[in-house]
Formats: structure tokens, sequence, C-alpha cells
């Protein structure tokens, strides 16, 4: 399908329109920031990555029941996926304290939770993404009662499916974040990505981090880490 005008822009990712009005194109970018685009940087071969892992994942996702935005793979770094609006909540599960949840509480990282928790941020960079609660949410008409519960249940589920999938990895699924569209039809799909960008990943032996936090935290090896994690899910396909 012929790559039409861009439409939007992001941190790292731009979306193309198609000649479908029902279908986008998505590129990523090998750009990176942190803390609400205050750090930056370029990570080689990120996009890559996060374009192959996340096309992986949001197909086996789909296999176990989710609906998603993916549509196939162009190419190395760019996909054609369902056109949605995306709701402007960052869907925020966690099955271990770290980041943001560890600073918060004043409580070390790596306390594996008896359940996972779950929080939104409102997607709003004037706003730099605050938390906000289902009921702030539905005062701001961000989204109906039934779409948040939607989200909620569709997102624990991935979390199941995730956890488990990585654990085969010999990784733990630390926390992630999901964002959620409205197609055409107003059905829900999980869209954006799912990659070491918007999941904390460690290594279920070493506890070693294989995620963005190694560029966060200037801990060196970033590229590698996300490509140890694409080598990991590529040897498990085979
Ligand atoms: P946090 O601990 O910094 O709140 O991050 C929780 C998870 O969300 C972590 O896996 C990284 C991901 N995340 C994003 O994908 N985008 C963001 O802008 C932020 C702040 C976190
Ligand atoms: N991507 C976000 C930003 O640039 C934050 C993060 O992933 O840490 O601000």
């Amino acid at each position: 399908m012929e790559k039409g005008q861009q439409l939007y822009e992001g941190k790292a990712k731009k979306v193309f329109a198609t000649s479908d009005p029902d279908c986008c194109i998505v590129s990523y970018k090998d750009d990176a920031t942190a803390f609400d685009g205050a750090k930056r940087g370029t990570i080689a071969g990120k996009g890559a990555v996060n374009n192959q892992m996340s096309n992986m994942l949001m197909q086996m996702l789909e296999h176990n029941g989710i609906p998603t935005h993916f549509i196939s793979e162009l190419n190395q770094r760019e996909t054609l996926v369902r056109k949605v609006s995306i709701i402007p909540l960052e869907v925020i599960i966690r099955n271990v304290s770290a980041g943001s949840f560890a600073q918060r509480y004043g409580v070390e990282e790596g306390i594996v939770f008896d359940a996972p928790t779950i929080e939104f941020s409102y997607k709003n960079d004037d706003l730099h993404d605050p938390l906000i609660n289902e009921y702030h949410a539905l005062a701001l008409k961000l989204a109906t009662k039934e779409e948040i519960d939607t989200v909620k249940a569709l997102a624990f589920q991935v979390n199941d499916i995730l956890k488990a999938f990585m654990k085969t990895l010999n990784v733990d699924l630390i926390d992630f974040k999901l964002e959620f569209g409205r197609s055409s039809d107003g059905s829900i799909l999980l869209a954006d990505e799912i990659s070491p960008d918007t999941c904390r990943f460690w290594d279920s032996t070493t506890h070693e981090k294989l995620d963005k936090d190694r560029f966060r935290r200037d801990l060196g090896g970033v590229e590698d880490a996300y490509q140890e994690m694409m080598r990991r899910l590529l040897e498990q396909k085979d």
C-alpha cells in the first residue's frame, strides 16, 4: 500500500495515511527520549527492533483473543495498521515495583506484587502526562465507562498472556504501558507498540535490565539490550 501524507510525528514514530481511509502506516524511528522529552538521544537499530518485536507480540496477542491494530509488516521499520483514534489514556500495568511507582511510594525496586496493579496517565504533553483516575477520565470525557471497563479488562488479559510468554524467554515482565484506540466501527483495539521502550524487561536469572531503563539511567549497553530481547524472541519463534 502506498505511503501517503504524514498524519503525525511522535517521539519514536511517524504515522502516514494510505489510500485506504481505515489503514495507516507506522514508521519507527531510532530516536529516544525520556523524562518527558528532557533527555534525548538515538538508539541505533531501535526502530527496527521495536517494529518487529511489537508486531510479533501483537500477533501473539491476537491469537490469544486480544483485538489489535496490526495488519501486516511492510519492512524492517514500517507496519500497516488499522487506523484508530487513540484514547488519550496511557494504561500502565505493574507486576513488580520499579520506576515511578518505587519513587512515588518510597519503596525499593523489585518487590513482587501479590496481584498486578493498574493506573492511567492522561496522554497530554502540555500537562506532562499526569496520573489520572477513572472518575477524572470520565469527567473529562476522555472515554466512556464501557470503554474504560473494556480497556481495563484487556490490559489485565494482555498482562497474563505477555507475562507467561516472556517467562519462556527467561524474562520477567516488570511493568508496561499500553494505548488503545477506537476504530471506524467503534471497536476498541490495542494500538501503539509493545517494545523495550514501553515495557520493563528483567532477565529472570540475573535481573539485568533489558529495556529502555538502560537509556533513561545511562547504564550503557542500550543497543545490546534491545538486540538481546530481539534475539530471544526470534530464537523462541524458530
Ligand atoms: P514508570 O515507572 O516510569 O511510570 O513507567 C511504567 C512503564 O511505562 C514502564 O514500563 C515504561 C512505560 N512508559 C512508557 O511507555 N512511556 C512513558 O512515557 C513512561 C513514563 C513510561
Ligand atoms: N518516552 C517518554 C518521554 O520522552 C518517557 C519515557 O519513556 O521514559 O518523555
